[in-house]
């Protein structure tokens, strides 16, 4: 008798501008899915900050570490507490993904899906935004190497002038329209890059409930994973 090769979990990655509705959307697919019998995990990036919507469920349900040091250091600097040097509060990004990295490799091979609400692409295109012109997109990518790569990307997808319409807009670092004018420029170069895994653009200026089964549609072609968990390569 032979066990059948066990299928891992899905490695889900939701990404957009703030205010696009990521957290929302991913208590919502969380929720959709546990309801269709799978094991699934939430967990966000960066750990450790302020949250801003649906605050009493992110802290049940987040499990990345909210004590990580890298989570005090960001947080306190997308509060503007403290001042950081480009490069280094960029390393200290992509420092709190790895800290998570064996972890997610863990879960994603005990059959736990797992939706990650923002990861490296967040990553990479808010501090290129910054153009610094020591601090290139590619240049910004290159910590992300070797990262587990998602199976599935959902881009929420709406503009810089929709957010801004959008509640609580404007408490955070990076809420400005100038800003998020060039994170969103910068997420379509980005995503047209060829990462090799499937992208959804999902149209995020719909209501909640249509932009909740625009995502679960999405997902359920993905639910069954058996090939192994691929890593981010540089851009090319
Ligand atoms: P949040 O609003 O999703 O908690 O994210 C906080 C801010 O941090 C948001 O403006 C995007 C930004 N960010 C980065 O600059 N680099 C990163 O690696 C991540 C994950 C987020």
């Amino acid at each position: 008798f032979h066990e059948d090769v066990k299928a891992r979990g899905v490695l889900i990655v939701v990404e957009g501008l703030d205010r696009a509705g990521k957290t929302v959307q991913c208590q919502l697919l969380l929720e959709a899915l546990q309801q269709r019998g799978h094991h699934v995990k939430y967990i966000k990036f960066p750990g450790n900050t302020t949250m801003k919507v649906c605050l009493g469920w992110v802290l049940k349900h987040a499990c990345s570490d909210r004590n990580s040091l890298t989570g005090k250091i960001i947080n306190g600097y997308l509060q503007g507490q403290a001042q950081q040097d480009d490069h280094s509060i960029h390393l200290l990004f992509s420092a709190n993904r790895w800290e998570a990295a064996q972890r997610i490799r863990s879960d994603l091979s005990n059959g736990i899906t797992i939706i990650v609400d923002r990861y490296s692409y967040s990553g990479a295109v808010y501090s290129a935004a910054k153009e610094n012109p020591d601090l290139s997109l590619e240049w910004a990518w290159q910590p992300e190497v070797g990262l587990p790569r998602p199976d599935l990307l959902l881009f929420l997808s709406i503009s810089a002038e929709e957010t801004a319409k959008r509640g609580g807009y404007g408490e955070e670092r990076y809420e400005t329209n100038a800003m998020q004018s060039k994170v969103r420029h910068l997420f379509d170069r980005l995503l047209s890059m060829n990462h090799g895994h499937d992208i959804h653009l999902i149209d995020a200026r719909f209501p909640v409930d249509q932009v909740a089964k625009d995502i679960l549609n999405s997902t359920l072609g993905h639910l069954s994973e058996r090939k192994p968990l691929e890593t981010f390569a540089k851009l090319r």
